[in-house]
């Protein structure tokens, strides 16, 4: 399978820009905000690791031959686009596992509780590919409009092919998961989420804001709730289809709305800037 789902090849890409200033002044925020989030793939895998010491073999074949070298690959070449535009590269942190993290990682090896964590993380993988499906379409669509073909067809076109299979991955996981799991452990998985859920790379105030900033770029702010529905659709389905009527879980639209508010006040306070 690993050799169906090449990492893209960087003689496939193409990175000339004709307009480089307007267009590092309009994306290079978001072209560096997902290069770090697909270059810190290395950390997620190293979270798994410890959350999930002992994972199906589908998993760890999933992980290991396919996402983690696409995700890389793709953090690499955004990164190297952004460097292009005259920015710096992006600063991922790839090694640092939260205590959170530690603590989940140690009552993982109950393997009752393995199956809540595996279930957060595909969760989380759900939402976090989901994002990038719906940002890369919206950011191909606005290079597109700005006429730089070379980077809409050859980067962020054969990055966005690749997304939808990690979502599908994820998702197909999470249901098959959820069946299995009793109810102490769903009512875990659903307290843990809620307790824990952040918009995809966006782990302290500075990246939440940064998040509301992409947002903006993209269009999504003013449609936060629409976004809010696609990422957290099957999640809303699965963990709180007896709350007929919700559209959205709570926490999703609270989480989003923090990150919007947080650029926001950012921007008033222009000395707050990195
Ligand atoms: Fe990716
Ligand atoms: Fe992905």
């Amino acid at each position: 399978m690993g050799h169906d789902h090449p990492p893209i090849p960087l003689d496939s890409v193409d990175f000339t820009v004709h307009r480089p200033r307007e267009f590092e002044r309009r994306f290079g925020h978001v072209l560096d905000y997902m290069a770090r989030v697909e270059l810190e793939v290395d950390r997620n895998v190293l979270e798994i690791t410890t959350m999930l010491p002992d994972p199906p073999e589908v998993d760890r074949h999933f992980y290991a031959d396919v996402w983690q070298p696409q995700e890389i690959q793709h953090g690499l070449i955004l990164d190297k686009l952004q460097v292009e535009l005259g920015r710096s590269p992006a600063a991922p942190d790839t090694d640092s596992i939260g205590a959170k993290l530690r603590i989940l990682g140690t009552m993982a090896h109950l393997p009752s509780f393995q199956d809540v964590c595996r279930m957060l993380y595909y969760l989380t993988g759900m939402a976090t590919e989901r994002s990038a499906v719906v940002a890369y379409n919206l950011l191909h669509q606005g290079t597109t409009e700005m006429g730089e073909d070379a980077v809409a067809t050859t980067i962020i076109g054969q990055i966005k092919r690749q997304e939808p299979g990690h979502y599908a991955f994820y998702q197909l996981s999470a249901r098959a998961l959820w069946d299995e799991l009793t109810g102490w452990q769903r009512w875990m998985v659903r307290l843990m989420r809620r307790i824990s859920f952040s918009p995809v790379g966006a782990n302290d105030a500075a990246q939440k804001a940064d998040f509301g900033d992409v947002m903006a770029t993209l269009g999504i702010a003013d449609a936060a709730s629409d976004f809010a529905e696609q990422i957290s659709r099957v999640e809303r389905e699965l963990l709180w289809a007896r709350r007929r009527g919700l559209r959205v879980p709570d926490y999703v639209t609270t989480a989003l709305r923090e990150a919007v508010d947080l650029a926001k006040a950012r921007a008033h306070l222009p000395h707050l800037h990195r």
